[in-house]
């Protein structure tokens, strides 16, 4: 059941009606994000450019996350909060229920974001000076982590094999040294939208054990897998064997989904009890609390959100496959390797030979992720979040085409 506010004006009167009936979640409303202290939309306050950078979607969270929100702030006091019994069962019986992963309450660490919970790992699993392997291009803190913590990245670029990304592992085995201590696995991948299949996730997993690597599995992205084939679903590396899930910290968190972010609330899986005790060891006075809506976000989107977030898919599907044909006919300079997963396009547009391609846009009122931003191995190519509404998708289409056009 929806409620909508439908408002009435004429001469005298302002009519406010509530209707109530039944319909899907409609993903098309346009939101004014303005004053809400948006960092998507705060960037280019004041300015007529449509943001379509950060991961954060122009949607309203499912209605029961709202509604939960809404009974959690009538309770009225807000000390500090602990993990409650609720949300940890929410989070064990969704790792089962969704992908098959039965893990247990104390394996579950939580945290306020995936950001600090990714420098942390560094803190905890490689000494100062030491080295960090991840494959570029991808997610900004992956680079910056080690940087912040004063190890060493090694930045190893995938590869575009016809138009599919893989894992490039001569590449990766001339790269890494004796030094080396972990590997931060993007799953699915920010911004190239694979979901690694099984059997890629087993030769990450089997070249972190040969280089005895801890395995850092990033699956924020997993529940957003726009391909609709049994087989081309999820993975959680973890699940692949007690000795791959022995060697693996899984970060997880429900805020890209159902676009919680706000909400800060995320966690890791570490199933063995050295990994865990390093990472908690490290987090000593970096994590905190976690806010006492994230959880409450959380178990509400874990327990309610499923019928909104099929409804969400089937609408980024739709979203996906408008760029795709937009490109195609109208912005042919743009290339766009086929995407599973994630409402973030990655679009290669070194063909339009200019050096910053994300100010090019800016310039047209279009607000994209710079290409660099995302490793050496990115130059050229932008971000694209579709994540909104189809008239926004297509309006910033429009700017972009009318622009390429000019040139
Ligand atoms: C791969 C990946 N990890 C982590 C995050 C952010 O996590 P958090 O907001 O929990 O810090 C993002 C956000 O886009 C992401 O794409």
């Amino acid at each position: 059941m929806r409620r909508y506010l439908v408002a009435c004006a004429d001469d005298r009167l302002f009519v406010t009606v509530w209707i109530t009936f039944s319909m899907p979640f409609d993903f098309d409303i346009s939101l004014d994000r303005r004053h809400t202290g948006s960092l998507k939309w705060d960037k280019y306050k004041g300015r007529d450019i449509l943001p379509m950078w950060v991961a954060d979607m122009d949607f309203l969270s499912p209605p029961a996350v709202v509604e939960a929100l809404r009974a959690r702030a009538g309770n009225g006091v807000f000390g500090y909060t602990v993990p409650s019994e609720a949300a940890v069962q929410a989070a064990l019986d969704y790792l089962r229920a969704r992908h098959r992963y039965t893990a247990r309450a104390e394996w579950l660490v939580w945290s306020h974001g995936l950001v600090p919970a990714l420098n942390i790992a560094l803190r905890a699993y490689a000494a100062p000076g030491e080295s960090v392997l991840t494959c570029t291009p991808v997610y900004p803190p992956f680079l910056s982590a080690p940087a912040n913590q004063e190890r060493r990245l090694i930045a190893v670029p995938l590869r575009l094999n016809g138009a599919r990304w893989e894992f490039d592992w001569p590449a990766l085995e001339a790269a890494i040294a004796p030094d080396t201590r972990v590997f931060l696995l993007c799953s699915p991948h920010n911004p190239v939208g694979r979901v690694w299949s099984a059997e890629e996730l087993r030769q990450v997993a089997e070249f972190c054990a040969r280089h005895a690597l801890v395995l850092v599995s990033d699956e924020i992205h997993c529940d957003l897998v726009l391909d609709e084939a049994d087989e081309a679903d999820h993975t959680v590396t973890a699940t692949l064997s007690p000795e791959i899930e022995a060697r693996t910290v899984t970060m997880m968190a429900p805020s890209k989904t159902y676009n919680l972010p706000g909400l800060s609330c995320a966690y890791c899986v570490i199933s063995d009890p050295k990994l865990r005790e390093k990472f908690e060891r490290a987090a000593w006075g970096l994590i905190t609390e976690v806010n006492a809506f994230g959880y409450e976000g959380l178990v509400a989107a874990y327990r309610q959100g499923e019928p909104w977030r099929r409804e969400l898919l089937a609408y980024l599907r739709g979203n996906r496959d408008y760029l795709y044909d937009f490109v195609h006919s109208n912005l042919p300079v743009l290339k766009l390797a086929p995407m599973a997963a994630t409402y973030l396009a990655w679009l290669d547009a070194r063909g339009l030979e200019v050096e910053r391609p994300a100010q090019f846009f800016e310039d047209a009122g279009v607000g994209l992720s710079e290409g660099a931003w995302f490793g050496e191995a990115g130059r050229g190519f932008l971000r694209l979040n579709f994540g909104c509404p189809r008239a926004t998708l297509a309006e910033a289409l429009r700017r972009m085409a009318a622009a390429v056009r000019r040139v």
